[in-house]
């Protein structure tokens, strides 16, 4: 992580975050220990928790741990651990918090609202959490400003296309070993991470199918030649079905009905609630675990659904998230970010914010020498040109 490191050494000097305790809730993963360090090393206290049952990786919390973090995750958490997890962050009082899903500001502020208002400010990574703050700012509820790391073009146009791309393909992939060639793969939602797993589904020569409800961004995968449709049409002809929405019910019993013998289920959006998980357990008359990440729901009609990582991120429950040369610009973000907060969160009113100016171009020109690539400068008549009006045919 080339970036990260380098802002590391950068800011390991003036220790810009001296003073701030991070309050993190966010998947413990390889990648994420080096973000944790970095923050440490520019002064930050932390304390941590994971965003999600399935995603931590366990020897990286020991490693923390180890280290002295005061971390609160292990994989496979029942729901009540989980904000048991979450309630221990908060009790150890931060005053900036770094979310994923938006789970620990939601909890700071629906049973600790005197506590949140103290909190000086937060970063969110990802789109799900994005679209519930901005729903808590509408309303005027939010009690702090939050910076949208998710929105960045350094984060969104790349984790989530490129990291989610491959990573969920290696999930299904390890909790299946099917081919992908051949089959008919449906994805749920041509957004940033369903471009991106279809981009790498049609790699591996799979006959991509999408389902949309916003009609530009179904057009755009029309045109990149998928086939658009349903999800009741494409239920009926799928083998392997992946949800990336963060919309709920985008596979639900109707759709279940109608799929073939051996259909393969998951999910990589944020909340398991995109492949109706309650409704197959309904319909079903047996379940056995067949490899791990991978539950075989038997139907009444002898049928049999495969759902991988329990409808949970596939991506992370079957495989480890992304790798880290594309978390590496999404952590530069976040790190960025709370240096900011910490030097402005202060002057700030509660709110959902873009990513300070200029953070998108500072991450992508470091990343790019890291590549060993250069861009071209404009010049000054170049600049005179495109910023004028004067120039016509
Ligand atoms: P996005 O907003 O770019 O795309 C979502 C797409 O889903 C949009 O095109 C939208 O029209 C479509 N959609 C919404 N409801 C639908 C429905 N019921 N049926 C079909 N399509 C529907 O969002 P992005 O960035 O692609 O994120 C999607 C989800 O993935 C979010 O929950 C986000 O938090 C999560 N995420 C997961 C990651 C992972 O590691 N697995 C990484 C990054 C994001």
């Amino acid at each position: 992580m080339p970036v990260l490191m380098q802002l590391r050494r950068e800011y390991s000097e003036s220790k810009p975050l001296q003073g701030v305790k991070v309050g993190g809730c966010l998947h413990v993963t390889t990648e994420t220990a080096v973000l944790v360090r970095t923050l440490r090393a520019a002064g930050a206290e932390t304390v941590w928790s994971g965003c999600n049952p399935l995603s931590t990786q366990d020897d990286v919390a020991a490693a923390l741990e180890d280290e002295n973090v005061d971390i609160f995750a292990w994989r496979g958490l029942s729901k009540d651990e989980y904000y048991w997890c979450i309630e221990k962050v908060i009790e150890m009082n931060p005053n900036f918090t770094l979310d994923d899903g938006a789970d620990l500001v939601f909890k700071l502020h629906e049973d600790h609202p005197g506590q949140a208002s103290k909190v000086v400010g937060g970063t969110e990574e990802t789109t799900t959490g994005v679209h519930r703050l901005r729903a808590l700012a509408k309303e005027k509820k939010l009690k702090y400003p939050i910076i949208s790391v998710n929105d960045a073009e350094t984060k969104w146009d790349f984790d989530n296309v490129y990291g989610t791309g491959q990573s969920s393909i290696d999930g299904i992939l390890r909790s299946t070993n099917v081919l992908v060639a051949g089959k008919n793969f449906v994805i749920g939602g041509y957004g940033h991470c369903g471009r991106g797993i279809a981009m790498r589904a049609k790699g591996h020569g799979a006959n991509v199918i999408v389902t949309e409800v916003n009609a530009v961004n179904a057009l755009k995968a029309a045109m990149e030649g998928f086939r658009v449709m349903p999800m009741i049409e494409a239920a009926k002809i799928g083998d392997i079905f992946i949800t990336a929405t963060g919309c709920n019910d985008v596979i639900t019993g109707e759709h279940m009905d109608v799929m073939k013998d051996g259909a393969i289920l998951c999910n990589t959006g944020h909340f398991n609630q995109e492949v109706s998980v309650s409704e197959l357990e309904r319909i079903a008359k047996a379940k056995r675990e067949i490899r791990p990440n991978n539950t075989e729901y038997k139907l009444q009609d002898g049928r049999r659904l495969y759902l991988l990582a329990d409808g949970r991120l596939v991506n992370l429950g079957a495989a480890e998230g992304h790798p880290s040369e594309v978390m590496d610009m999404s952590f530069a973000n976040q790190f960025l970010s709370l240096v900011y907060l910490a030097k402005e969160g202060k002057n700030m009113t509660p709110g959902v914010y873009e990513v300070p100016e200029q953070q998108d171009q500072l991450i992508a020109k470091i990343k790019l020498q890291t590549m060993g690539m250069k861009t071209d400068q404009l010049t000054p008549e170049q600049v005179r040109y495109v910023q004028g009006y004067g120039a016509g045919t």
